[in-house]
Parts: structure tokens; sequence; C-alpha cells
């Protein structure tokens, strides 16, 4: 598939919990999720009220809705067109077709806009951009980030992973990423390189298969814990990071 840059494209709590094989416990907890753009995962899971917290970030939250909906109107056709053209490359159990794909992902927008401006006034969709987040150390259990890191290895540099991913686990106690393949479909260039840094800074890192998978070959995620670390408590929001 070929994108130039990230584009806004959202999926479904359903998608979420099989992306990262979330436990009912791991919903009740202190959620954030990084780069969630038009998903609709914050608006469904606050509607049943599960966690205790949960904040999306995603530099996109800076523009209102219609805007938000125009841009995801003009991924909309790229999209579907280059997933029609590469289909043999994707798993079509979860979807059946590329405009059953297009259809749902239209569908996960408009759930999100619903929500979004109540969302906002409440602090869950909150301006931010990695690889700085504007929270204090330990704030949150788990942090997800879904189909921007390893992605869009072509456009995201590896020095921007490793600090994304070690900012991420500055403010949450563990970090999950899906997926680990490029657009290409192929692992990413990154992966690799990211877990060793995070194992040299004394993370536990490893890749999960997990229930979800829609690209060949990428039914897996990434998963980082902190190793027995402390996290400080830092009543200054996005200081102190490492
Ligand atoms: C393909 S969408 C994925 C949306 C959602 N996570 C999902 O899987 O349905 C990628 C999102 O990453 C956001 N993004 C781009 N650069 C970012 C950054 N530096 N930090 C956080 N989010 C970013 C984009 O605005 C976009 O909404």
């Amino acid at each position: 598939m070929q994108l130039q840059e990230v584009v806004p494209w959202g999926r479904s709590l359903d998608e979420y919990r099989g992306m990262f094989a979330l436990s009912e416990t791991d919903l009740r907890g202190r959620l954030l999720s990084c780069g969630d753009g038009p998903a609709s995962f914050n608006a469904e899971l606050t509607a049943v009220g599960k966690s205790q917290r949960l904040v999306s970030v995603d530099p996109l939250y800076v523009f209102a809705g219609p805007e938000i909906a125009t841009r995801v109107e003009q991924t909309y056709q790229t999209i579907v067109l280059q997933v029609k053209l590469n289909h043999d490359r994707y798993v079509w159990s979860y979807f059946k077709d590329p405009d059953a794909l297009g259809t749902a992902r239209l569908n996960t927008m408009k759930i999100f806009l619903n929500d979004y401006q109540a969302g906002r006034a409440a602090g869950r969709y909150l301006v931010a951009a990695l690889p700085e987040l504007p929270f204090n150390n330990g704030e949150f259990d788990l942090c997800l980030c879904s189909h921007l890191l390893f992605l869009y290895s072509a456009q995201l540099s590896a020095d921007f992973h490793l600090a994304s991913m070690l900012e991420m686990l500055r403010v949450a106690r563990e970090v999950r990423v899906f997926p680990l393949l490029d657009l290409d479909l192929q692992r990413s260039a990154h992966l690799d390189p990211v877990i060793a840094g995070l194992r040299s800074a004394n993370f536990y890192a490893e890749i999960v298969d997990v229930p979800y998978i829609f690209q060949k070959g990428g039914g897996q995620m990434l998963r980082v814990v902190h190793n027995g670390q402390r996290i400080d408590e830092d009543p200054q929001p996005g200081k102190n990071r490492g």
C-alpha cells in the first residue's frame, strides 16, 4: 500500500479487543490510547462505562468534527482503492471485502463523531503527538498504539519509534502496539532495533499472537512492561522523561 503520510482511519472497540488481546481486567484500568484518530474505541468503551479512566490522544483532535469527517472521507477513496488493488495480501474473514471494510470504517467514524464533542469537553480526546505526552509518570496502567508505530515505518524513523515507546512507558506501566508489519506487509525494519533498545533500557518486551488479523501474517502485537523499575510520581506533566 502506498501512502505518503499517516492517514485518519479508525477501528472499533471489537477490533481493539482483538488487536490487543484486551481482557476485562485490562478494560477496567486506566487506559491511554495514542494516535486514536477517528477510532470508536473510546466512544464505545465509555458507553459501557468499564474503564477507571480512558484518554485518547491524537494531533488530529486539533480539528473540529466536520473537518475530521472530511479528512476521513478523503482517506476512504484512497484506502479502499489500495486495498482492492492488493486484495490477496489481506485476510477476508473479519471483513468480507474491501467495500465492507470501507463501510465499517465510516460507521466507526460516525460513532466517534457522535461522541467527539462530549469527549473533548470531558478530556477524553486530547491534542498531543508522540514522542511527547502531556501526562505525569505512571498515570496509566496500559497504553495502546494502533496503526501508527511500525505500520508507518517508511514515514517515521527508528529514533522516533524508540522515543515514542519510551515516552509511552514513562506514563504507563504497560504498552501494547499493533500491528508489527509496515504498509508493505513486511515485518517493520524498526521492530528488532526498538526491542533491543527497550531491553537494554531494562524493559521486558515480547511479541504476542493476537486473535485479530487483517494484513496477512499480521496477527501479532508488541507488549512491553516495566521490568520491576519504579515509576517515580511526577507532579509536572511532560517532565522527567526516561
Ligand atoms: C491510521 S490512524 C489509526 C487510528 C486508530 N489508532 C485506529 O487504529 O483505528 C493513525 C493516526 O495516527 C495519528 N498520528 C499521526 N502522527 C501522530 C503522532 N506523532 N502522535 C500521535 N498520533 C499521531 C493520525 O492523526 C491518525 O489519526
